[in-house]
């Protein structure tokens, strides 16, 4: 299949491209650098062997979207293009709806104007809010998100359902993510972000090299076993071949929704813990407040990526520890 990845030079797209270029697909990239780098184009190529087509820009532009529809006769579209970090969503959410909404409306136009019937988007498991119940399975309701960022991924799935009820030959496919880590095994990409992480693992990985002195850990008195958050960490190459199957497999009409996680969940501080013991470095830590807007648990139920995707989650937490650190020594 020929496939537009858009944001494919991102962490999560980086890896999706590699995962589909190996399955033997035709990958064609938009991304507009904003949270990547040019080179991750060449690590793809060296990874793979093989070159995705680029265009660089952001489908806010919607004639250059367009053109890469005239040029491409596409077969599907994985959409993960999106601005993503919760904390400055809030102080930015005419930002983050603008260009979220607007890419996610753009990129659906284009496909019932050229007749792309197939969509996978980057969903999250914070559409789930504060869950009542964990595991959590994809009929559980939809709760109140805390942030932008999150609320626009509830809308872009909103969107896309609305989307695929008004032209029912879409196959429309919402991946909820839950918390993806790690790296490449071969250590040329992975997660850098600029500045300071939001997100724990890079947080983890830029104390462990010196770059941050301290990890803040946010609040120890949580209803969990140490008393600090527990989450569904999940490496990020099964996460992108969670992507290959959902592509493969979910062609036919309709809207599909799958969880994409591990089923077990893992503590802030049993992260420190395995992170120190697979790579024998010291990650220095002090217990902060809680941070506002997060939750004690979240874990997927995996069943139905299982039955419907034959898809598992294999890597471990240990080779999301030694993959991190591996991608964080070869930067
Ligand atoms: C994990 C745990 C923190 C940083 C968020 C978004 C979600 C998603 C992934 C993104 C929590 C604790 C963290 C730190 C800490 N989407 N923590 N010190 O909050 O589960 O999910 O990121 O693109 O939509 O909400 O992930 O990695 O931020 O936090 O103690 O410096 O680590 O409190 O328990 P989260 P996270």
């Amino acid at each position: 299949m020929k496939i537009l990845v858009t944001g494919g030079a991102g962490y999560i797209g980086s890896h999706i491209c590699v995962e589909l270029l190996q399955a033997g697909h035709d990958v064609v990239v938009i991304d507009d650098f904003s949270n990547s780098q040019p080179e991750v184009l060449e690590y793809i190529h060296e990874i793979t062997g093989k070159n995705v087509q680029f265009y660089e820009f952001n489908i806010l532009d919607e004639a250059k979207t367009e053109k890469v529809f005239q040029e491409n006769q596409l077969d599907a579209i994985i959409h993960c293009a999106a601005f993503k970090a919760v904390g400055e969503s809030v102080s930015k959410p005419i930002e983050y709806y603008t260009n979220n909404l607007m890419t996610t409306l753009i990129v659906t136009k284009m496909m019932r104007d050229y007749h792309v019937n197939n969509i996978v988007f980057s969903s999250s498991a914070t559409v789930y809010g504060d869950p009542k119940v964990v595991p959590l399975t994809e009929d559980c309701p939809l709760g109140e998100t805390t942030n932008p960022y999150g609320t626009s991924k509830a809308m872009m799935e909103r969107v896309l359902t609305d989307v695929q009820h008004a032209y029912p030959q879409m196959s429309v496919t919402l991946l909820r993510y839950f918390n993806p880590i790690g790296a490449h095994a071969s250590g040329l990409i992975g997660e850098n972000p600029k500045g300071i992480p939001n997100n724990l693992m890079p947080y983890v990985m830029k104390v462990a090299t010196g770059e941050l002195s301290c990890l803040g850990v946010f609040g120890d008195d949580y209803d969990t076993p140490d008393g600090t958050g527990v989450r569904d960490y999940i490496h990020v190459v099964d996460l992108a071949k969670g992507h290959v199957a959902a592509i493969e497999k979910y062609s036919q009409p309709g809207v599909h929704i799958c969880n994409l996680g591990t089923g077990k969940g893992y503590s802030v501080l049993d992260i420190v813990k395995a992170f120190e013991k697979v790579n024998g470095v010291k990650v220095n830590y002090e217990i902060k407040a809680r941070r506002p807007g997060d939750i004690a648990t979240c874990y997927a139920d995996p069943t139905r990526a299982k039955e419907e995707l034959g898809w598992v989650a294999e890597k471990t937490l240990e080779d999301m520890c030694r993959d991190t650190w591996n991608f964080a020594k070869k930067h």
